[in-house]
């Protein structure tokens, strides 16, 4: 049996798997942990998708990988997933060239930013964290499906996060219409949405072989800080023990990633909150780690599924198994 944690990285999860022949997607890979994870991926053989909405980053991505000369396929797509029209064009195009898909890896993520809206006027961090990456997955399943179809499970992973401890999905505002933007508490609600997200997913799909799993990937320095000032940084310091955070690097921080999409140890499950290359424990009310059991409720999942189904205005998303 093998044993990951904390400190384990992508190439130690990754090691004697053999992903030839399979098809991968990464969101947000122009940066941090998406490229780490593309990397990983196409290190084992995999076709990998980078996908991401700024040309020239992916680009630049996309250059550094290749000039690794890794032994799978990389290929690139642009992806904005705070506006549900060219999530659906991305769709179409991806569809075209990937009939079947192995791997998808929500991956891309916005943090604690001003307030803001997507091009459909939903909150920016759950319209980009949640609703573009709700309606980007369901547009793909039949992909999935395919690919899964073969006999071996296809795999959905969700980056989630630590701080979907500071809060629960809203069903009454989940917009912040009525009541005043909180940066922290709408990043934590969107966390919270990709773990319900993962729960309803996998209760609806795990049928057809395909699984979705949510994970916290740890704390790592990336591009993800762009909008925390010196009191969020001294803020989240003070809430590790003896107020020193516990980084990990990025091959550490997107090993959990990787593992939810290709460990064998995970064969037959799915709906599970990963961390540190396990599945997580139920957390205490004021624990770091851990999962708080507002986001496995399967009952808020499946509001949050309708719910969706509403906003990105497609009701067959896939039926509940
Ligand atoms: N780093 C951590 O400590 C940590 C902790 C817990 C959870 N996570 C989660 O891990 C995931 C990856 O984070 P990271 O640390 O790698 O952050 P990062 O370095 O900022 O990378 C985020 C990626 O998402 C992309 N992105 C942002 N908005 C997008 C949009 N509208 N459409 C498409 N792509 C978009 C970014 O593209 P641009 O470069 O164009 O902005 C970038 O490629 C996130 O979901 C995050 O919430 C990270």
């Amino acid at each position: 049996m093998r044993e990951f944690g904390f400190e384990s990285t992508t190439a130690e999860v990754i090691a004697g798997q053999d992903l030839s022949g399979r098809v991968a997607l990464v969101t947000g890979a122009s940066a941090g942990l998406g490229v780490e994870t593309a990397r990983a991926l196409a290190g084992a053989g995999a076709t990998v998708w980078l996908l991401a909405r700024d040309r020239a980053k992916l680009d630049a991505a996309l250059a550094t990988l290749r000039a690794e000369s890794l032994p799978g396929r990389l290929e690139s797509a642009l992806l904005d997933l705070a506006d549900l029209d060219q999530v659906r064009g991305a769709a179409e195009g991806l569809l075209e060239a990937c009939p079947r898909i192995d791997l998808l890896i929500n991956n891309a993520g916005v943090m604690a930013c001003p307030h803001g809206e997507t091009a459909q006027g939903f909150e920016m961090q759950l319209g980009t964290n949640h609703i573009g990456h709700f309606l980007f997955t369901c547009l793909l399943l039949p992909a999935l499906k395919a690919g899964a179809a073969n006999g071996r499970e296809a795999r959905v992973v969700n980056l989630s996060s630590a701080g979907h401890r500071f809060s629960a999905l809203n069903f009454d505002d989940p917009n912040y219409r009525q009541r005043p933007y909180e940066k922290w508490q709408a990043y934590g609600q969107s966390k919270t949405a990709n773990v319900l997200f993962s729960v309803a997913l996998d209760a609806r799909t795990q049928g057809a072989g395909v699984r979705s799993f949510a994970v916290h990937p740890g704390a790592i320095s990336t591009e993800l800080g762009r909008h925390m000032d010196k009191e969020d940084m001294a803020r989240m310091a003070a809430s590790f023990p003896g107020g020193k955070m516990a980084f990990k690097t990025v091959p550490q921080g997107a090993a959990t990633s990787v593992w939810a999409a290709t460990a064998p140890e995970l064969e037959g499950r799915g709906g599970l909150y990963l961390e540190d290359c396990h599945i997580a424990e139920a957390a205490g009310a004021d624990s770091l780690g851990g999962v708080q059991a507002w986001a496995l409720d399967p009952v808020a999942a499946d509001r949050l599924w309708q719910l969706s189904e509403e906003w990105v205005g497609q009701s067959s998303c896939g039926n509940k198994a």
